[in-house]
């Protein structure tokens, strides 16, 4: 609070709240990644179009909302790197791992994302952003973020603020998980199938897993899922600096494994009355929070500047549709 109310006085926000406060990230770390993407090895030629034969893309069948931005998504293993899959809902990755996650808006390569596994503890992770050059051949490390990036309305984060989101949970990362690589993906994409015959996961599952109830049901519980359970679960490290977007109240809309029986039995359910009121969206604080993008109060706090009007009719639906 302190930090942030010194910053409103010294003109640099114009407002904030306790929570949105993150620790800044070591100078040490953020030289220990390269000034620029090329330097990354993403890519192997001069225009930056032709991957390096080591990285394979993949996508999440949840993804995250940011405003319409087109992304695609890698991650390179180090060689025989198997992931420790102990913890089926928080996935430990071997040291060297990298993971990019590329945003595109109106035609235009705006950022992409590097997050780095140096170490061998859980919290070893780097994270960065590289903002792509109006010549689109190469992108240059931007640890303060950038607002409107590329002529584009896109804002990139700074690389505090990534942990604001990938902090919430052990694992660091959020999209390369067991449930939401639990579907049949295009050949081009890797899978949980994939990853399984590779021998890539130190405790392979024998199938899949399902994200219970209808089509709405399943819709509803993965968009919250994939857009506000890295900061609403019960699971978030325990961290003595900064709250950085830690909630501190009781939602809860991870999807465990091991909860998947049915809608209820999921943590989402047990949100009810503090989230939504069964049957009655209007009545519901959450349909309130994401139907605007008022900042300090509407969720996501984080990522995203416009409403995500297809995801609040589906979660009113959801809310509609739900017995007392
Ligand atoms: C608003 C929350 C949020 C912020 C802020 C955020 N991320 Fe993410 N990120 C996510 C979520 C959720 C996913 C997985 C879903 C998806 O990709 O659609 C993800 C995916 C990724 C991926 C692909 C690997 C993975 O975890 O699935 C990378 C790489 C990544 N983010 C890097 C970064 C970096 C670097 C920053 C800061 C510059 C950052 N992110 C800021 C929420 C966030
Ligand atoms: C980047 C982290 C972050 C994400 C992502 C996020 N939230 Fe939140 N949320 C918070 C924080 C922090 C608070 C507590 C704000 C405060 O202390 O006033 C909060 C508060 C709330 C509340 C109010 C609870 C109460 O006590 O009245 C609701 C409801 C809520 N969030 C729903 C959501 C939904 C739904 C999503 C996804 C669409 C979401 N949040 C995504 C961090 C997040």
């Amino acid at each position: 609070m302190r930090v942030c109310l010194a910053l409103v006085a010294a003109g640099v926000l114009s407002g904030c709240s306790d929570f949105e406060v993150c620790e800044p990230v070591a100078t040490s770390s953020l030289s220990a990644m390269p000034e620029r993407l090329s330097g990354t090895g993403l890519f192997t030629d001069s225009s930056m179009t032709v991957l390096a034969d080591d990285v394979r893309a993949f996508a999440p069948q949840f993804p995250l909302w940011t405003d319409g931005a087109t992304k695609r998504r890698w991650i390179r293993l180090p060689p025989g790197g198997r992931i420790d899959t102990r913890d089926m809902d928080s996935w430990q990755f071997p040291e060297g791992t990298q993971l990019w996650k590329e945003f595109t808006r109106d035609g235009v390569r705006v950022e992409t994302r590097l997050l780095e596994k140096f170490g061998p503890r859980p919290e070893d992770w780097r994270a960065l952003a590289y903002v792509w050059l109006p010549d689109q051949r190469d992108a240059v490390a931007a640890p303060d973020g950038q607002d409107n990036a590329v002529g584009t309305p896109h804002d990139v984060p700074s690389a505090a603020n990534c942990f604001g989101c990938h902090g919430g949970r052990e694992s660091r990362v959020l999209g390369f998980s067991a449930i939401q690589l639990s579907y049949d993906a295009p050949p081009d994409l890797l899978d949980l199938e994939d990853l399984r015959v590779a021998g890539t996961l130190s405790r392979p599952p024998a199938i899949g897993f399902t994200v219970p109830g209808n089509d709405v049901e399943r819709a509803a519980l993965g968009y919250l899922h994939a857009n506000c359970a890295h900061c609403h679960n019960q699971k978030r490290p325990d961290s003595d600096g900064e709250r950085c977007f830690d909630p501190q109240n009781s939602l809860d809309f991870w999807l465990p494994v091991d909860r998947l029986g049915s809608p209820r039995d999921t943590p989402t359910y047990g949100a009810g009355t503090l989230a939504f009121k069964p049957g009655k969206p209007d009545k519901s604080n959450m349909i309130e929070r994401v139907s605007k993008r008022e900042s300090g109060w509407s969720m996501p706090p984080l990522g995203t500047e416009q409403v995500d009007a297809e995801a609040v009719a589906l979660l009113r639906r959801w809310i509609a549709e739900m017995d007392d």
